[in-house]
């Protein structure tokens, strides 16, 4: 079946208010490509203001807490990512996974706040360049989607996120074979669970995405779209990524 493009950029811990110029510069060439789902995930701080500043266009958390509300001081919770119009949010990046601490089941519980509060989820999985060269990168994917996926969700609200968090921000990049490689097993492992569903449900690249390799990437076996980082933050940066996808 036909899965439509998903091209997500995740600006972490980068944007002060000027930014979402950039943003509104993003979601309307967007416009341009309308068999692309393009999403943007700003710091907790923007997302209010993007939802004001680009109607229509889809903004996301980076992150949320697996209660509901709570004694949980500095932590925000998915119904409030909805309350003020997020539509997406990012669960289980590395740089929360080993940043700080969370484990596959933080992840699966903070994966099943988003969708209980109505949220796209992108989950994020991928290998330390130790495993990659020691040459089990697909079976730690592997465990950690076994570990972090919820069982029970609508296959086009929960898109996986392949980030070998060596690519992260370095510049390096797997083979597109690699990638290929990749994306079959987490399919595999995703129909083996979920049946006919997983055709359905999106795996997304990430890891030093730009311009120049987006094509490539997003012609690969089994890719689906990108989750980007630094090449998000402008729209020259970002908005020919989105045009490789479509
Ligand atoms: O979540 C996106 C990210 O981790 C990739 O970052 O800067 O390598 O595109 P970057």
């Amino acid at each position: 079946m036909a899965r439509r493009k998903y091209v997500v950029g995740n600006w972490k811990m980068n944007g002060l208010t000027g930014a979402l110029a950039e943003a509104q510069a993003i979601f309307a060439a967007a416009a341009d490509h309308p068999g692309v789902d393009v999403a943007i995930c700003p710091p907790f701080t923007l997302i209010g203001p993007m939802v004001a500043a680009a109607p229509g266009g889809a903004v996301g958390g980076q992150d949320c807490h697996s209660a509901a509300s709570g004694a949980f001081t500095g932590a925000v919770a998915a119904p409030m990512l909805a309350d003020i119009g997020a539509r997406v949010v990012i669960v289980g990046h590395s740089e929360r996974r080993e940043g700080c601490g969370e484990s596959d089941a933080d992840v699966r519980a903070k994966a099943e706040a988003g969708l209980a509060a109505g949220l796209a989820v992108i989950l994020c999985v991928g290998e330390p360049r130790a495993v990659r060269e020691s040459g089990g990168a697909i079976e730690f994917v592997l465990s950690q989607i076994a570990g972090s996926v919820p069982d029970d969700f609508d296959p086009l609200r929960l898109a996986i996120a392949y980030e070998p968090i060596w690519a992260i921000g370095t510049g390096l990049v797997p083979t597109v074979a690699d990638v290929a490689a990749m994306h079959g097993a987490i399919r595999g492992a995703l129909a083996a669970r979920f049946g006919d569903a997983a055709e359905e449900m999106r795996i997304l690249y990430g890891g030093s995405v730009n311009g120049d390799n987006a094509a490539e990437l997003l012609g690969a076996r089994d890719v689906d779209g990108a989750l980007v980082g630094g090449a998000s933050l402008t729209a020259a940066k970002f908005v020919p990524i989105v045009a490789a996808a479509a």
